[in-house]
């Protein structure tokens, strides 16, 4: 048995749909259900036997711990966070609350567990904690990618506090031995990305006429990661990865900003034509974003040389199957636009 924190959520979601179709480990999924949690995302595999489901908030100590306590995972896979970097900018208490204080909770209680295991137990056991390449802050277009010895640089409120999780872990690693590992990933991509983030934000926009904004003068930098490599970096991690350590997860797929979003609407334009004009005419350049971070870079040599992983997905075949898929799938795009979704978007343009 392993247990998933924010399984919920656009990875953890994908992660789990993954796990049940490639083994018959269980796998335990707690989560808060906030605004990113969605159990639709799940609806597959919500009656398999393999799969169980905890409603509960990381910040609530004596739930997490008797789940823990009860379900005695060999892992614990910690993807629950505040995630949007908009809205750590508009209001960072949660992001204070959920990930640092969430993930000081979740680390305390899986050491008063992990030292109640038997030796053999113990020694198998692995934390993994579920970060972003945003801890190292922006790059210069010139600079080499980030690699795992990068300084810590954050520049937002987000990612200021998914580097304070981050240390803590470390910490619980150095001075209590939990063994615990660190991922930072680029940008993913995928089904099931809630559309306040560029790509589904663009791909929804676009298909209901809505303006498309591009933050600045788009030429920010993201490195895009398809979600299904993350999993798979992720699951060779969690068999072969070596405790103590960190490690970074890109998509070797750099883009500007502006260029990803001519690119979707340039494959909307082929698989669902306007009746008139283009999708790219819906673009507008609005205010940026403070702290707007430049270029974000990963060089994954580490994992590629140490565990073997490598992204098996081509982006352009991946962004094409992702917009098919928001394509396909409209009808969960628009129930997850709830009146929370609607406010938070009135909010974002208002102010632009
Ligand atoms: P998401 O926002 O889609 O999902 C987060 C999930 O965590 C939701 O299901 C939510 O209900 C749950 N959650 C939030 N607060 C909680 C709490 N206090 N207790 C329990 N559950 C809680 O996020 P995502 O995009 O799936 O990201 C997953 C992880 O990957 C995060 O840690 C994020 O920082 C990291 N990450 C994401 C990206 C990306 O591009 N999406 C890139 C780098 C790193
Ligand atoms: P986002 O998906 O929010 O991810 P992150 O900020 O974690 O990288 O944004 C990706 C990039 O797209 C980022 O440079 C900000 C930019 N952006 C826009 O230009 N317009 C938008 O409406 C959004 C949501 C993001």
């Amino acid at each position: 048995m392993i247990i998933v924190t924010g399984g919920a959520g656009f990875i953890g979601s994908n992660f789990i749909i993954d796990w049940i179709k490639s083994c018959n480990e269980k796998i335990l999924n707690i989560d808060a259900l906030t605004y990113a949690g969605n159990l639709e995302n799940l609806s597959s595999i919500e009656n398999n036997k393999q799969y169980i489901f905890k409603e509960a908030n990381l910040c609530d100590s004596s739930l997490v711990k008797e789940i823990i306590e009860s379900y005695k995972p060999r892992a614990i896979i910690n993807f629950a966070a505040e995630s949007h970097v908009d809205r750590s900018i508009s209001s960072p208490y949660e992001f204070i609350n959920t990930n640092i204080l969430g993930t000081y909770n979740l680390l305390d209680k899986t050491l008063e567990y992990w030292n109640g295991l038997e030796k053999k137990s113990k020694d198998n056991f692995k934390f993994i904690h579920i970060s972003t390449d945003e801890v190292y802050g922006s790059l210069g277009k010139e600079d080499n990618a980030f690699t795992e010895r990068h300084p810590y640089q954050p520049n937002s409120p987000y990612s200021a506090s998914k580097a304070s999780s981050d240390h803590l872990v470390r910490a619980y690693n150095k001075t209590y031995l939990l063994p615990t590992i660190v991922t930072n990933c680029s940008n993913n991509y995928g089904p099931f990305q809630f559309p306040e983030k560029l790509i589904p934000l663009c791909i929804n926009n676009a298909l209901t006429g809505n303006e498309i904004p591009i933050y600045g003068d788009g030429l920010q930098i993201r490195d895009w990661l398809y979600v299904k490599d993350h999993c798979s970096a992720i699951n060779t991690v969690l068999e072969i990865g070596k405790v103590g350590n960190v490690y970074n997860i890109g998509g070797n797929s750099e883009i500007t900003n502006i260029d990803l979003v001519h690119k979707i609407c340039s494959i909307l334009d082929k698989l669902k034509p306007k009746s008139s004009g283009n999708y790219a005419d819906l673009i507008r350049f609005v205010s940026d974003r403070p702290g707007h971070d430049r270029r974000y870079a990963i060089d994954s040599s580490k994992i590629a040389s140490e565990l073997g992983w490598k992204p098996e997905h081509n982006f352009n075949a991946a962004i094409e199957k992702t917009i098919k898929w928001y394509i396909n799938n409209n009808d969960w795009v628009s129930r997850v636009k709830s009146g929370e979704y609607t406010n938070w978007i009135k909010s974002q343009y208002s102010n632009k």
